[in-house]
């Protein structure tokens, strides 16, 4: 009896204390359209320090969020889950208003966004998509699948097969290719990875491209956590196990330009990038300095470049809308499902950079300065 009492009498404290949270209660303060911009927080949570994307994507929502007047608490989390989940949950219990989140997992936080939902919490899905949990309000990011159709197109135009109007290349093959994919517990690896399959599987089907290694499947050729050691390790090892016979490689698939730095430096170890063992076309992704420096030396063939100037403003356009209880404009509501429902998004657009773009694309834009390309260092 005592016992069922309590169970009453807490579930009575936990609708009231809701109901005072949401704003169902007589005359609550929750609508924070009518707090002001230095009254609200928002809890911005980014994955790692050791990728400059991130730490760019991070200062840019900082700065845009600040200058609007509101306050931020921006955390890392070094690429470790549990100190994710407990950055997250800090975030919640001091009250933020409104949380922008780039998951390390992205089935790994949902207590956390669970906790967010009950305290009425809206959350924004940063660059990576949040699965298995109804708790996602809003994502942004880009147009994930073509980012990889347009690694495997600069795969291509690099090996001469294709040209960059998309038209028939002078080369013939056949090219002896490796594939690399992202973090598998990342949303994004299996967008890059299809995207870019979709277009080389043509290619490799008909024999112009050979996976000497034999491996294509995506478990295969996955990189944890999108680390570069570990990518030069498994370069390394391909090296060993497939090429030991005076093979050459012609052309490596990289998702990411922390991978392909990992890959440059296995193939530079093994004596590739001479004139006789010409450096093989290396795909990448970010617009990283140290990959662009590589892309303007001849090194790396390219990247994919994303503007997180423009996802930053995606995301500040989306807290804002929250808190002025709207709903942020999405551009799609068809693709990105995370399992539990179709998530509205706001997908930018991407655009591809080799040697020949580095000026228009990213100097001109004021993306990095001529002086940083050449020093391939980000200037503070
Ligand atoms: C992905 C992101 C990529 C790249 C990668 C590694 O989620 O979409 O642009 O940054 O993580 O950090």
């Amino acid at each position: 009896m005592g016992r069922r009492f309590l169970v009453a009498l807490g579930g009575a404290v936990l609708a009231l204390s809701l109901a005072a949270c949401s704003g169902e209660g007589a005359g609550s303060g929750d609508d924070k359209s009518a707090d002001k911009p230095g009254d609200l927080t928002i809890g911005v949570s980014m994955p790692t320090q050791t990728s400059e994307r991130w730490i760019a994507d991070g200062n840019a929502v900082k700065q845009k969020l600040e200058a609007k007047g509101y306050k931020v608490e921006l955390q890392y989390a070094g690429d470790d889950i549990p100190t994710q989940s407990q950055q997250v949950d800090q975030m919640i219990t001091q009250g933020a208003d409104v949380l922008v989140i780039a998951a390390i997992d992205g089935t790994a936080l949902n207590s956390q966004l669970q906790a967010a939902a009950d305290a009425k919490i809206p959350v924004i899905s940063y660059d990576r998509l949040i699965r298995g949990s109804k708790n996602v309000d809003f994502y942004v990011s880009f147009d994930n699948y073509k980012v990889g159709v347009a690694q495997a197109t600069s795969l291509l135009v690099g090996l001469g097969l294709q040209n960059k109007d998309g038209s028939k290349g002078t080369a013939k093959g056949p090219f002896n290719v490796e594939l690399f994919a992202g973090s598998l517990d990342d949303n994004n690896t299996q967008y890059f990875f299809g995207g870019a399959m979709d277009t080389l599987k043509p290619f490799i089907d008909a024999g112009t491209l050979k996976v000497k290694s034999g491996q294509t499947k995506i478990e295969q050729v996955a990189i944890l956590r999108w680390q570069q050691e570990a990518a030069q390790k498994r370069m390394e090892d391909l090296l060993t196990s497939s090429y030991n016979d005076g093979a050459k490689v012609d052309g490596v698939l990289s998702p990411y330009d922390g991978i392909s730095r990992g890959i440059i430096t296995a193939l530079q170890n093994a004596g590739y990038g001479s004139a006789s063992k010409k450096i093989p076309v290396v795909t990448g992704q970010d617009a990283e300095i140290a990959s662009i420096k590589l892309i303007n030396d001849g090194v790396q063939n390219s990247t994919v470049f994303k503007d997180t100037r423009l996802l930053a403003e995606q995301a500040v356009n989306a807290a804002e809308a929250f808190l002025q209880k709207k709903q942020p404009q999405a551009n799609d509501t068809k693709t990105y499902d995370n399992g539990v429902k179709v998530v509205p998004s706001y997908l930018l657009p991407i655009a591809t950079v080799y040697k020949d773009d580095i000026k228009a694309t990213l100097i001109d834009s004021g993306y990095w300065t001529a002086e940083e390309v050449a020093a391939g260092q980000a200037k503070k």
